[in-house]
């Protein structure tokens, strides 16, 4: 597409976007009495209207039923959880069975690991992304310390080479090939949250898998962001949170795939809790845990009702818009935004900004990593300004507009209020 830098052809995109109703089932929040610019899908995406009422439905239900609600009323609690995978799986390019709804991100890493971590003689080491978001920095050190290792010698980084900013796909591949016998377990995000780098995870399961590895990912930037296709990458498993693209609220109750050749395997160690039973003998009391033979045989709590209606709320905005229309209109967004940046590179004084974030299809998802000189002080007049971007030490911006409630004027409006920007604190 022929972008232009002008809000006529930002207001003719949104009147050619066909979830531009979405946006209505949002509730934005103001700036001076208007909708601010929110650009944190990559954070903490907004609140669909119909949220509030998903949960007092479940509130109503308990008041009118107690414990039995789990099993009567509009929405049995026990059956909440099927409603929420069918969706689920469209959006991670899994089969149902293969999603499991439960706990947090970070604790549900921690499970994985107890499963897919299996260290076993010269073959116990992890290769992971330097730099990769701290909690999964600081939940590999724990399996790898847990298990015996020393964190130096176990934990391999790959990371950009000295003066760039991404990590090439070929140095990821070498690294494997260099590591092959030695690897148990590679360990990456899918889209790393720093500089909005996204990976082949296709690639980096085949090349695991050739040399004998497990592979997983950290899907929390990916998930409800870009196309994924978890289970035709043959991917082993992935974890993300649901309070980013996923619009489920803080704390929202995370998700997992597990692909379905583990899903009777007994040899996987896993941690085990009741609700991880098989359903036909969950209440039966019994001492033996007999898994559910699907990825809801790693559940280990009773879930959260509420969580899961909040979850539930988002995932119907995603059912009847389309995921697909999602993820395309998600591309175009992006695709305006980098296209904008270049103009604001060209309007300002040289050496100003850096845009960090490939610009390349399949290289990115909603996110833009600007490096920006006097970054702080632009970060804070955007703020000043009503756009919501993120701050993210020692000196990047990070904005992530999306199509669920985003529109092409909104990103055409950001692009002035930064040039502006720059151009006052480069004086
Ligand atoms: C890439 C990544 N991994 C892990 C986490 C931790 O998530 P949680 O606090 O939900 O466990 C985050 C949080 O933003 C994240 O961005």
């Amino acid at each position: 597409m022929q972008f232009e830098n002008s809000l006529g052809h930002a207001k003719s995109l949104d009147e050619d976007d066909i979830l531009k109703n979405f946006r209505a089932g949002f509730i934005l929040p103001q700036h001076q009495k208007e909708d601010a610019i929110y650009f944190l899908g990559n954070s903490l995406g907004l609140q669909p209207k119909r949220t509030e009422q998903y949960i007092q439905e479940v509130l109503h239900q308990w008041g009118a039923f107690g414990v039995e609600g789990f099993f009567k009323g509009d929405q049995p609690w026990m059956n909440l959880h099927q409603q929420l995978t069918s969706t689920l799986s469209e959006i991670v390019g899994a089969r149902p069975h293969e999603v499991v709804v439960m706990n947090q991100l970070t604790v549900n890493l921690h499970l994985m690991l107890v499963s897919f971590y299996q260290p076993q003689g010269k073959r116990n080491k992890i290769l992971c992304e330097a730099k990769a978001f701290p909690s999964d920095q600081y939940m590999l050190q724990t399996h790898v310390r847990q298990r015996g290792f020393d964190v130096d010698k176990t934990i391999i980084e790959v990371g950009p080479r000295i003066g760039e900013t991404l990590i090439r796909e070929e140095d990821i591949l070498t690294a494997i090939e260099q590591h092959k016998d030695e690897l148990a377990l590679i360990f990456w995000g899918g889209l790393n949250y720093y500089t909005g780098q996204l990976f082949n995870m296709q690639a980096i399961t085949a090349a695991a898998h050739d040399c004998g590895a497990k592979v997983g990912f950290d899907l929390a930037h990916a998930a409800g962001n870009i196309a994924l296709n978890l289970h035709d990458w043959n991917v082993d498993f992935a974890c993300w949170c649901s309070y980013k693209y996923l619009n489920s609220g803080p704390g929202a109750v995370a998700g997992v795939y597990i692909h379905e050749r583990y899903h009777n395997d007994s040899s996987l160690n896993r941690f085990a809790g009741w609700w991880g039973s098989k359903k036909e003998t969950q209440f039966l009391m019994q001492k033996d845990f007999v898994p559910e033979p699907s990825a809801e045989g790693w559940q280990l709590s009773t879930p959260s009702p509420v969580l899961y209606a909040a979850h539930k709320a988002s995932l119907t905005i995603f059912e009847e818009a389309g995921v697909q229309n999602i993820f395309n209109k998600n591309v175009l967004l992006n695709n305006y935004l980098h296209f904008l940046l270049q103009e604001v590179i060209k309007q300002t004084p040289s050496e100003h900004m850096r845009v960090l974030t490939p610009g390349k299809a399949g290289e990115k998802g909603c996110q833009v990593s600007m490096l920006v000189k006097n970054g702080k002080q632009i970060f804070d007049e955007l703020s000043a300004n009503g756009v919501f971007a993120d701050w993210r030490e020692p000196d990047v911006i990070r904005v992530a507009p999306v199509g669920l409630y985003n529109t092409f004027e909104e990103v055409w409006k950001f692009s002035q209020i930064l040039k502006r920007a720059i151009n006052k604190f480069s004086k």
